[in-house]
């Protein structure tokens, strides 16, 4: 025989935590009643009863100067104040999930809204919750009442926290048709869900399946009802005592799933029996055959419902196989014996333990640490930097590692604490990120006397306000709650105190950036950059990180007086890297390289006998050289001046003058154009014109004159 018990069987921590309160509450009051059975499982009410725990099933019941625990249902108000009216003690063991809706109701009440619950109008819950909007809630359980609901202004929609999903969001949808823009406040609590979804797991591999819980619990008929539709042999028992003895458990697979109100105790117990009863099967082997074979609903003596509809049951088949097979030869026993065990074993505060995320919540997260109590991690102490939802972050089943703050806080919680593990986990990685040299986000918080506290993952580090930027910061409080990159300038690993600098974070970074720049330069390349700053002499340009300089020479073929000529600050321009000088951190670049130069196109771009405009730019006792481009020049022999006769070139030109010009030739090679003023003026025949009567007169400049930028006195 191998069985598989249910991991999320048994008490919910609602349950768990109200019958914890009991069990205390036998210790230290008396007389000690509950008010209605704390769980619906005979055995254990009989078991608190034997400790002294009497049920009492109405207020009246109660005598005055007694204890009463309030369960997990939760009650109104109206019961608490007769209770407090008689003088009675009350424990409110409220399932914190039901105190919630219970809070969502009033509040909702008193903003004067009409409250609409999805439940069994007779539930205990249901009619505690009801009790929070003073017994006003519209109860709806089938699409016929809600459309049986009147017409209502503004609508809060909350749900038993026991509800169907598919029955909950089925009328979520009715209501929402109905009255469009209603609040909806989702209560159900997934422990049900999550429990019903494993047995069906559990149930399809079963050869045999027990429920076991008791027959009032509605949860314990759903399980009983879920499991029949997935295996024949399913059984519902409240006690070991009721488990079939007529049955083959030799070579079968036993299936437990567990009620809401079922204790561990009880479970072992059932499983000790089959273990029993599977040793005189081998004792005496002819059982098996002489054991005829029990339908689902044979063992069960009360069948407590009728089983839910199959289409139900289906929806909440699922694929997942978590199947945790126990042997029964002993060690199935063991390891049961092992789990129990573990559960009564003390916990201290300080000690930190693994556990698995039972429900969480808005501000809370419960956890199931293997201890007889649940532990809860309230909001504050749940992340170690940010204020974080825990909904956010985490989910149930999520395996997490806890702190215990408190082993009772007086009402039966383990108090636990997320935030000191990952605090203590942060400050270690931090250390050796520390070590490594890393930068960490730090949080400003707070301003205080010579700059700001800030967070590092929660954990606390001041950061002088020297070392906030790298100018003088004139508010610091402009650093507060702005995420800045930062280095630990001074860690004190005794004392866990840090300094921070968010200045030395920027300035690394720019040296880091600009020395993978000076890596990535290349002479010869070509690199778009930004014109910063001009000089006489050139034009800085950033080429990412860097300047590099381009000389004036360098920016235009032609002459330039100032940089600005040729380009503007804020030009994006493309440059060549020339040269790059590492060791003093001096780029040259080149502008006018990329350009065309004037004398690779003179011919093509100046056709001889075409007229153009220059500008004379020198005068020379033989002509005039004219500019017709930056860095493209020619000249104008002192005969082809004017239409007569000159003896002074200054007689009729003067440097700057906007002239036009015949081409008359265009010699790239020797860097020569000669030019004629009186042609444009007087179209010449083409016999008048030698371009030879002009070689003399370059031929005469060539040594002084002539090169391009050559500061020549024209007159001289
Ligand atoms: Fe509470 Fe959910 Fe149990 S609401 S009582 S934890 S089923």
């Amino acid at each position: 025989m191998t069985v598989q018990v249910a991991e999320r069987g048994g008490f919910c921590f609602g349950v768990r935590r109200a019958v914890d309160s009991v069990l205390e509450a036998t210790e230290r009051f008396s007389p000690l009643y509950t008010l209605g059975p704390i769980i619906h499982n005979p055995a254990v009410v009989d078991m608190l009863e034997g400790r002294g725990a009497h049920v009492a099933y109405s207020v009246e019941e109660i005598p005055e100067n007694a204890t009463v625990v309030i369960r997990s249902h939760g009650v109104g108000p109206e019961v608490l104040e007769k209770l407090q009216t008689r003088g009675v003690r009350v424990i409110d063991a409220t399932c914190p999930f039901v105190a919630r809706i219970q809070q969502k109701v009033r509040q909702a009440f008193e903003a004067g809204m009409q409250v609409v619950l999805v439940g069994e109008p007779q539930h205990p819950e249901v009619q505690g919750i009801n009790g929070w909007c003073h017994g006003t809630a519209r109860i709806v359980q089938s699409a016929e009442d809600v459309e049986a609901l009147p017409s209502m202004e503004r609508v809060c929609v909350a749900a038993q926290t026991t509800t169907n999903r598919e029955r909950w969001e089925t009328l979520l949808a009715l209501i929402q048709a109905r009255f469009p823009g209603c609040e909806v406040f989702p209560s159900i609590c997934s422990a049900t869900f999550e429990r019903q979804k494993e047995a069906v797991e559990i149930a399809e591999k079963a050869d045999i399946m027990l429920v076991i819980g008791g027959r009032n619990s509605s949860n314990t008929q759903k399980l009983f009802t879920l499991c029949s539709a997935r295996c024949p042999r399913t059984y519902l028992i409240e006690s070991p005592e009721e488990l079939p003895g007529n049955i083959p458990y030799r070579d079968v697979h036993v299936g437990i799933t567990t009620g809401a109100s079922t204790p561990a105790w009880i479970i072992k117990e059932v499983i000790t029996r089959m273990c029993d009863i599977e040793k005189n099967e081998i004792l005496t082997p002819e059982t098996e055959t002489e054991t005829p074979e029990v339908k689902a609903e044979a063992p069960v003596a009360e069948n407590p419902t009728t089983p839910a509809p199959a289409a139900e049951a289906e929806e909440q088949t699922t694929d997942a196989d978590t199947v945790q097979s126990i042997p029964s030869t002993g060690e199935g026993e063991a390891n049961f014996v092992e789990d129990f065990e573990k559960m009564m074993m003390p916990i201290r505060p300080g000690q930190i333990i693994k556990g698995k995320v039972v429900s969480v919540n808005d501000n809370e997260v419960c956890v199931n640490i293997g201890y007889k109590a649940d532990g809860f991690i309230q909001r504050s102490e749940f992340s170690a930097g940010e204020d974080v939802n825990p909904r956010d972050v985490i989910k149930e089943g999520d395996e997490i590692e806890v702190e215990v703050l408190k082993v009772n806080d007086g009402e039966g919680n383990v108090l636990l604490s997320k935030k000191n593990v990952d605090s203590r986990k942060y400050w270690k990685d931090l250390v050796a990120a520390y070590n490594a040299g890393e930068h960490f986000t730090a949080v400003g918080k707070q301003a205080v006397k010579g700059g700001i506290i800030a967070s590092i993952n929660g954990i606390r580090a001041f950061i002088p306000a020297s070392h906030l930027d790298t100018h003088y910061v004139e508010d610091i409080n402009s650093y507060i709650g702005k995420p800045m990159e930062v280095v630990i300038i001074e860690m004190e690993k005794g004392r866990k105190r840090v300094v921070a600098s968010h200045k030395n974070a920027i300035l690394e970074n720019e040296k880091r950036k600009k020395a993978e720049k000076w890596a990535s330069i290349e002479e010869g390349t070509r690199v778009m950059g930004i014109v910063r700053r001009l000089t006489d002499f050139g034009a800085f340009v950033d080429i990412g990180g860097v300047d590099g300089l381009v000389h004036v020479t360098n920016l235009a073929w032609g002459r330039v007086q100032h940089p600005r000529d040729v380009v503007n600050v804020g030009d994006e321009i493309e440059v060549l890297i020339m040269k790059v000088d590492r060791e003093n951190e001096r780029i040259s670049l080149g502008y006018k390289q990329l350009k065309p130069k004037p004398w690779d196109v003179a011919t093509s771009k100046y056709i001889p006998g075409t007229i153009v405009t220059g500008k004379v730019v020198r005068l020379v006792s033989f002509g005039a050289f004219v500019e017709l481009e930056p860095g493209l020049d020619g000249l104008v022999h002192i005969s082809q001046i004017a239409d007569h006769r000159i003896d002074k070139v200054e007689s009729v030109l003067q440097p700057g003058q906007i002239v036009d010009v015949k081409i008359l030739d265009v010699n790239p090679e020797e860097h020569r154009i000669s030019l004629s003023i009186r042609d444009a003026l007087v179209p010449k025949s083409e016999n008048d014109y030698s371009p030879d009567d002009y070689e003399d007169s370059y031929d005469d400049a060539d040594d002084d004159i002539y090169e391009v930028g050559d500061d020549i006195d024209p007159l001289a």
